[in-house]
């Protein structure tokens, strides 16, 4: 039997009630990432992108359609066992990074850990093991202020990874990072992929998007276009990828709480 897809959405429909009518911010999308894909999605401002990340991560519930996440019907979930599934299948990674200022780069990566029910002894365990693999081993007691913004966006992404995600979602995660940066982030990226994570990733940048197998274009809530990457980058695996590796082969999917 084959796996069931990453990610299957149909028909999604996201309306807005403004002002002046309905805004259609999703239009009737359909969409399917099968497990181990590496996915851009692209589109001019204003062209429904966030909006379908936040509704296949169940972060937002569309107005109409359907959304499968590993095989999974999310729509007849209750928001607490939507936010479970959430919390267990799906790491997110944003523009502007979003961590806490006030807690520790430990507790920021372990957050997400507090949700799934782990002793605080084994988060900060377990924060430091993928603090390490992010090359910020030494920094478990610093604040998000002390860092780059590189270096947030790679707690950022130790964060998004502490309960073993199958899927990563990416709201322009280079969006803020200078052309260096935004590429270490897509090593990164790239070695999560190999190790078999599923990625959605929001990008505004055509050499960004060649870091990924698939772009999808996104127009005026509808897809465009559904396209294969002609000349992919691979970036050649670095030192903190290989802890990377034995991280989460060491984890595996749902880690040490399962
Ligand atoms: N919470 C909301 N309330 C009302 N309208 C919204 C809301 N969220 C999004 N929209 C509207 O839906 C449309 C799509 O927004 P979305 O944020 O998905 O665009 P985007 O493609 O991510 O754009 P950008 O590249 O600028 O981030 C826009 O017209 C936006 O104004
Ligand atoms: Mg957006």
């Amino acid at each position: 039997m084959s796996r069931a897809p990453a990610v299957r959405a149909r028909e999604l429909v996201r309306s807005f009630e403004q002002a002046g009518g309905t805004l259609r911010a999703l239009a009737g999308v359909s969409l399917t990432v099968e497990a181990g894909e590496f996915v851009s999605i692209m589109g001019p401002s204003g062209s429904g992108k966030s909006t379908l990340l936040y509704c296949l991560g169940c972060l937002d519930r569309p107005t109409a359609g359907t959304i499968e996440l590993g095989g999974e019907a999310v729509e007849a979930l209750d928001d607490r066992s939507l936010s479970a599934l959430r919390n267990r299948r799906i790491g997110f990674v944003f523009q502007s990074f979003n961590l806490l200022p006030t807690s520790t780069l430990a507790d920021n990566v372990g957050l997400p850990m507090v949700y799934a029910g782990l002793s605080r002894a084994l988060r900060r365990e377990r924060a430091a093991l993928l603090l390490e693999a992010v090359g910020l081993g030494k920094r478990l007691d610093d604040y998000p202020t002390q860092l780059s913004g590189g270096q947030a966006q790679r707690v950022a992404i130790a964060r998004a990874l502490a309960n073993g995600p199958a899927v990563l979602l990416a709201d322009e995660p280079t969006g803020n990072l200078d052309s260096h940066t935004g590429r270490e982030v897509m090593r990164l990226f790239g070695e999560l992929n190999r190790l078999g994570l599923t990625i959605l990733m929001v990008t505004h940048d055509p050499q960004i998007a060649r870091h990924s197998r698939r772009i999808v274009r996104v127009m005026d809530g509808a897809i465009l276009e559904d396209v294969p990457v002609l000349d992919p980058i691979r970036e050649e695996g670095s030192e903190e990828s290989k802890r990377l590796r034995e991280l989460v082969s060491h984890f595996g999917s749902g880690g040490p709480a399962a």
